[in-house]
């Protein structure tokens, strides 16, 4: 047991309590931001003259040391120590001496651990970033080759109106492009500097705040040291943001397993992204979706948890807060591979389009725009509507489409009708003709797709 304290005390920690309370097995995997932020603080306390040039010289050196040694593997992070900042700071000493003893003059473990979650955080959300962009890239990039593939689009999962696969994959754009824009909201508002907060009442040694913030690429400090501690917010927000990235995932990943089967085959995905059955020689399953859709419950969960972990807090640093890291560490490595898996899955999925065309043109989806036609030609809207469906029963009982009746049929029906229904509900028409903004016409998607890929290249840049 190798710890930072011990002082006051006249017996060993107790080994249940000492293996209880220790972090090390999880927050490890901040080791780098560990270190980042103990090189930024070392540097700001030589500038203001509480450190010597030389003594920060030997600290910097000495934490590098160390990140390469573990980042090459030569040095373990071991349970022999309580968390990751007893490792760096044993580690430190063992390899300069008592100039490490220094490292943490002016600092806490409450705002380092405050700082090291951030720091961790803060490079997840760019990495989020960079995974939800490629997939939009992906989706819009099939919605640019598929303008014209017809489908029905369902209300109720039955088939509704007419739409094109491009209009359909656009809503699932719209929901990645908020995912986006919510991590973007995220890390502005999160981008706040907590070292320099101390325990929880900031400390008396004369710290340039600003400065360590600005080095470690922080907008600016945080604004009040107890507040700095406790606060996790940003983790709450982070696992919000993925938890509904997750329920996009989930229902794309619904629907992928609804279009993939023997019923629909809508679709076809890869075989490198499908798996066999053990005993059924003919199955070719959908698991990756399934997976995807069956993790959506971890990520809620871990957002549940630490809600109510921060429910009962009050001020500043309580212990409790240590729950903060395992269940967000794994929500993000979880949301993180399924966004890499579902845009591999989707880059590779097979669109059959003759069999969405063929589906759209049954099961009445242009019943709407007959009736339209009706109201075209002056009759009431509710009389159109059941007009129409007389037309659908008499389909029905007979075992055809509105597109098969003859112009007698349709006139001994409504002698409203002309010869120029039969192009007023072909598919075409029935899509084409919806051009207003956010409409499923060829026309208005192309806009669409242009603007999403102007807007992902503005993107790349950042
Ligand atoms: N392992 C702790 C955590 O994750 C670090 C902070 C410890 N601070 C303390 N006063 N014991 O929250």
């Amino acid at each position: 047991m190798a710890q930072l304290w011990g002082g006051r005390f006249t017996k060993e920690t107790d080994q249940l309590v000492y293996n209880f309370n220790a972090s090390i097995g999880f927050d490890q995997k901040f080791y780098e931001q560990d270190i980042r932020g103990s090189q930024a603080h070392v540097k700001m306390l030589a500038k203001q003259g509480i450190l010597t040039e030389q003594e920060k010289d030997q600290i910097l050196e000495g934490l590098d040391g160390i990140l390469k040694d573990v980042k090459e593997g030569t040095l373990a992070i071991t349970s022999e120590y309580e968390d990751i900042h007893s490792f760096v700071e044993a580690n430190l000493i063992e390899r300069i001496g008592d100039a490490g003893k220094k490292l943490h003059t002016g600092r806490s473990r409450n705002d380092q651990v405050a700082l090291d979650m951030k720091l961790y955080v803060r490079d997840e959300i760019d990495e989020l970033q960079g995974l939800v962009l490629k997939l939009m890239e992906t989706i819009n990039r099939i919605m640019g080759e598929n303008l014209e593939t017809y489908m029905p689009g369902f209300t109720h999962l039955q088939k509704a109106q007419p739409v094109t696969l491009a209009h359909h994959l656009g809503a699932y754009y719209e929901m990645f492009f908020r995912d986006y824009s919510r991590l973007k909201d995220i890390r502005e508002r999160m981008n706040t500097c907590p070292l320099g907060s101390g325990a929880l009442a900031g400390t008396t040694y004369p710290l340039d705040r600003e400065y360590t913030a600005q080095l470690l690429g922080f907008r600016e400090a945080t604004r009040n040291s107890m507040d700095s501690v406790s606060d996790r917010d940003y983790v709450i927000e982070l696992l919000s943001a993925m938890a509904t990235m997750m329920m996009h995932l989930s229902r794309f990943s619904e629907e992928i397993i609804i279009w993939n089967s023997n019923e629909y085959q809508f679709v076809e995905i890869d075989d490198s992204y499908s798996t066999g059955s053990s005993i059924m020689p003919q199955k070719k399953n959908p698991d990756i979706a399934e997976l995807v859709r069956g993790k959506t419950g971890r990520v809620y969960g871990a957002l549940m948890s630490i809600l109510t972990t921060m429910k009962g807090i009050p001020l500043a640093y309580n212990k409790d807060m240590q729950e903060d890291k395992e269940l967000t560490f794994d929500a993000i490595d979880t949301t993180k591979g399924c966004l890499a898996l579902f845009e591999g899955m989707l880059a590779t999925l097979q669109f059959k389009n003759d069999v969405m065309e063929k589906s759209a043109r049954h099961g009445f989806t242009n019943a709407t725009d007959a009736a339209d036609y009706l109201v075209n030609h002056g009759v009431p809207f509710r009389d159109a509507h059941g007009i129409v469906g007389r037309l659908v029963l008499y389909c029905l009982e007979r075992g055809i489409s509105l597109d098969d009746m003859t112009l007698q049929e349709y006139q001994a029906i409504s002698p409203v009708f002309e010869e120029d229904i039969y192009d007023a509900i072909s598919l075409k028409t029935c899509v084409e003709k919806r051009v207003t903004k956010g409409a499923p016409g060829p026309a208005v998607m192309k806009e669409v797709v242009e603007e999403n890929k102007r807007f992902i290249e503005e993107e790349k840049k950042k």
